[in-house]
């Protein structure tokens, strides 16, 4: 079964970001097959690396967004960015130390927090954005 299961509760109704969070739960159950197949450290660490990538390509579109329409709370929902970004930057840096961290504990992490993000986070900005008449 996939790790993460996409349904319209993650919609924020804007089709730019929810193709981009779909895209996003694609590479991430990706990834995560391919730690369950046993795939090696070249393939986990291309996937991870390309996942990494596409996050860093969401979240500028995303600060664009909000920046663009002048979010109120462009701020903590930056920083929130950044220290995500910090954190996978650190997950992979770890992984290709070889000290194994590509677990399903890492999995769920990302897994987690990209749930929690879209749904608190992410959320809150759809109702100012499509106000804007961002679709
Ligand atoms: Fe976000
Ligand atoms: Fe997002």
């Amino acid at each position: 079964m996939a790790l993460f299961v996409w349904s319209d509760k993650y919609s924020v109704n804007i089709k730019e970001i929810d193709s981009q969070h779909q895209k996003l739960v694609g590479m991430l159950n990706e990834l995560h097959d391919a730690m369950k197949e046993g795939k090696g450290n070249e393939v986990l660490g291309r996937t991870l690396a390309e996942l990494i990538q596409y996050v860093g390509v969401h979240f500028a579109a995303e600060e664009k967004l909000m920046n663009t329409h002048a979010y109120p709370e462009y701020n903590a929902h930056k920083a929130a960015h950044v220290k995500l970004t910090q954190k996978a930057v650190e997950l992979q840096k770890n992984f290709q130390q070889g000290e194994h961290v590509l677990t399903v504990e890492v999995l769920g992490f990302l897994k987690d927090w990209l749930q929690t993000h879209i749904l608190g986070t992410d959320k809150k900005y759809s109702p100012f954005l499509i106000g804007k008449g961002v679709v």
